[in-house]
């Protein structure tokens, strides 16, 4: 029996991660959550389906060569086990015509010490994808006696679950800035729900994106789950579309983070990390000036990196001005193509999930 699970941050040394697989991957239909996060110029709008079969193989291309560069590097990768997405969705609540895809790992499992959390989200089309993973943590908790296998709360994602008309085409980009500033996002307070994407794991420092895919509740659960930790409510009022963190606020090591300068983090937040010396630093602007064809993301993917330890970081080949920045900041680089991936759910840290890194449960703001 040994340890298997551990990790408390998002840079000390990976050792064990499970990378994404974009197979039988799908658009799913409109719903409540969705329609918000998809721009209103996206060719994606009203339609779903089956993605097309040549780009799961080249986006499967991408996630495999990136298992292998980490497993060159010494880092044990796992992979999950993709349904047929095509299926629908029915619970006593709802209905919707199919499922999504299991490709980005991060939004579905939060990793803290060792424990491995399934989220709440919001997704009806997502309601499934945890079974993906199900095998692999099922082997986990076989195997090390002291992994903690949990399930946030179900949601139930009924209509109560969201504000219906939030959603209007005639929203201008200004309007969406101003709901990002109000606090005013498509989810109600009706139950928990919440993307692990959306947490920033610090040691005993928990910070949470309040946005488009996680909730208020989501932060009062996580308040009662961990009463030792600090638990802090992040914000960041440049962003019409607030969906998940890590293409917003990276941390690359200890005392140092890059942040998205078009959302930067309020003064008030900010204070945290100054008052204990932490650099905060305005991430390099994209290298593209659009995401690739049927793609949810923004162009701020090209912060989406992946650190493997202190001092060493991937990130996408492509984005040049992104690799520089990391190179000044003092990280030696591992340039790896992953444009192809991006339309099934993210970059580089989205497509992995963290299963082991060295370390432990640090104070970094005593
Ligand atoms: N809202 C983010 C998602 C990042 C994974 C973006 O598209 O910028």
């Amino acid at each position: 029996m040994t340890k298997i699970v551990n990790s408390w941050n998002d840079f000390d040394p990976l050792k064990h991660v499970i990378v994404g697989r974009a197979d039988h991957s799908c658009v799913p239909p409109e719903e409540p959550a969705t329609s918000e996060k998809v721009p209103i110029d996206s060719p994606m709008r009203g339609m779903w389906g089956p993605r097309p079969l040549e780009t799961v193989e080249k986006a499967n291309a991408q996630l495999d060569n990136l298992a292998r560069v980490l497993e060159e590097r010494g880092v044990k990768v796992d992979r999950p086990s993709p349904l047929q997405w095509n299926q629908p969705v029915i619970t006593p609540d709802f209905r919707t015509g199919s499922m999504m895809t299991c490709m980005p790992p991060r939004d579905t499992l939060l990793t803290i010490g060792n424990e491995i959390i399934e989220a709440a989200m919001s997704f009806r089309c997502r309601y499934w994808e945890y079974l993906a993973f199900r095998p692999l943590l099922s082997q986990y908790f076989n195997e090390d006696p002291e992994f903690l296998w949990s399930q946030a709360p179900r949601p139930r994602l009924s209509d109560k679950s969201y504000k219906h008309n939030y959603y209007d085409e005639r929203i201008s980009l200004e309007e969406r800035l101003v709901r990002t500033a109000n606090k005013d996002f498509v989810t109600t307070e009706e139950e928990i729900l919440f993307d692990a994407a959306d947490v920033l794991r610090l040691g005993k420092d928990l910070f949470i994106q309040h946005g488009l895919t996680t909730n208020r509740k989501a932060m009062e659960w996580f308040k009662r789950k961990y009463p030792d930790f600090r638990i802090h409510a992040v914000n960041f009022p440049g962003d019409p579309y607030p969906i998940h963190i890590d293409a917003t606020f990276v941390p690359l090591r200890p005392g140092l983070i890059i942040n998205n300068p078009h959302r930067k983090l309020p003064e008030a937040q900010r204070k945290i990390f100054e008052k204990n010396d932490w650099q905060i630093v305005d991430a390099a602007m994209p290298a593209h000036k659009e995401p690739p064809p049927l793609c949810y993301s923004s162009v701020w993917l090209s912060m989406n990196c992946l650190v493997l330890d202190h001092k060493t970081v991937i990130v996408e080949a492509s984005e040049t001005n992104q690799l520089e920045q990391m190179d000044k900041l003092g990280m030696n680089v591992i340039p790896i193509h992953f444009r192809d991936a991006y339309a099934f759910g993210g970059g580089l840290h989205c497509s992995t999930a963290d299963v082991y890194r060295e370390g432990t449960c640090l104070d970094y703001f005593p």
